[in-house]
């Protein structure tokens, strides 16, 4: 028999959930693969406010509201509101948090949905803010690997192209945090893995080694081949953006060594970083990736309302 927890919470970034929470969301998320049409959030009105632009992210938060019984206010085109008109966010934040349970939201300041989160008593959950973090992502990314590898522990990880803006790799890199992971990554040094990240490994102990060089033995030694895009939008410097844009791209033919049980994950949208020829290969996995963001998301959900359908 389902009940309601009185305590509602926001999900802003991967580090407001402590390891015991994660593998609790992950557990929660395997309950919804089993059971992803319980009608659990009847009575519940959420919002989704992108200001950014999304496709899996919205819509499979919109898709895990339908399928769970509730409904979706929101907008995907900040021009079409009151923003427009030079509304705040903190205005827009208030007015929206008169009409619903919850709010989902995608800005492009990093540290807006924690400036969301701290001017409302609704929750908030993040759906990416800027560079700085992506936690649903992040979510779906760990059961992912869960489901793939069978364990979250001990994990080879490389991660490979946009590692200084990529929000998806820096709040994946906390999270595995957690799970003793090693890390490999590849990127030219304009978009290297930022040094608050690299210093955050050093003082937690974390391994990992830096290369320019997206090799066949990088490749050979690891569980979970990371790919990212390079970040058009988050280039102030265009002809930057043109130098590095083409550094790492993956093919079928570069898989020959990889191990078996390797997967390749990818945030998306890909550009060219991942050749169409990848797609046919038993490693890739990331499209049943993002059909995993719906029942991890439905299990974020389900945890900033207080409710856990398990009980
Ligand atoms: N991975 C991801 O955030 O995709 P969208 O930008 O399409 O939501």
């Amino acid at each position: 028999m389902m009940t309601t927890k009185p305590s509602t919470r926001s999900i802003v970034s991967i580090a407001d959930l402590s390891k015991e929470e994660i593998l609790d969301l992950i557990e929660l998320a395997s309950w919804f693969e089993k059971h992803p049409d319980s009608k659990i959030l009847d009575g519940k009105v959420v919002a989704t406010l992108f200001f950014e632009p999304s496709t899996r992210t919205r819509l499979s938060f919109e898709t895990a509201v339908n399928r769970l019984g509730g409904r979706i206010i929101g907008f995907s085109d900040p021009a079409a509101t009151s923003t427009s008109k030079g509304e705040t966010l903190k205005d827009t934040i208030k007015m929206v948090a008169n009409y619903v349970d919850l709010i989902v939201m995608r800005h492009y300041l990093e540290g807006a949905a924690r400036y969301a989160s701290e001017i409302t008593d609704v929750p908030v959950i993040n759906a990416g803010d800027g560079a700085h973090q992506h936690p649903s992502q992040t979510m779906l990314d760990l059961y992912s690997i869960h489901k793939t590898q069978g364990r979250l522990d001990d994990i080879t990880v490389t991660m490979v192209g946009d590692l200084k803006y990529g929000r998806t790799v820096h709040s994946l890199l906390m999270a595995l945090s957690h799970f003793r992971a090693r890390f490999r990554f590849v990127a030219c040094d304009e978009l290297r893995m930022p040094e608050e990240f690299r210093t955050f490994c050093d003082r937690n102990n974390i391994e990992y080694v830096e290369s320019k060089d997206f090799s066949p033995e990088v490749i050979a030694e690891t569980d979970i081949l990371y790919m990212t895009r390079v970040q058009r939008e988050r280039f102030t410097d265009l002809m930057e953006y043109e130098r590095v844009k083409d550094l790492y791209n993956l093919d079928a033919q570069m898989l020959g060594v990889a191990k078996s049980s390797m997967k390749v994950l990818h945030p998306l949208p890909r550009v060219n970083e991942i050749a169409q020829d990848v797609d046919d290969d038993p490693r890739a996995y990331y499209f049943q990736q993002a059909k995993n963001g719906l029942y991890a998301r439905q299990a974020m959900i389900c945890t900033a309302l207080g409710i856990d359908p398990r009980k």
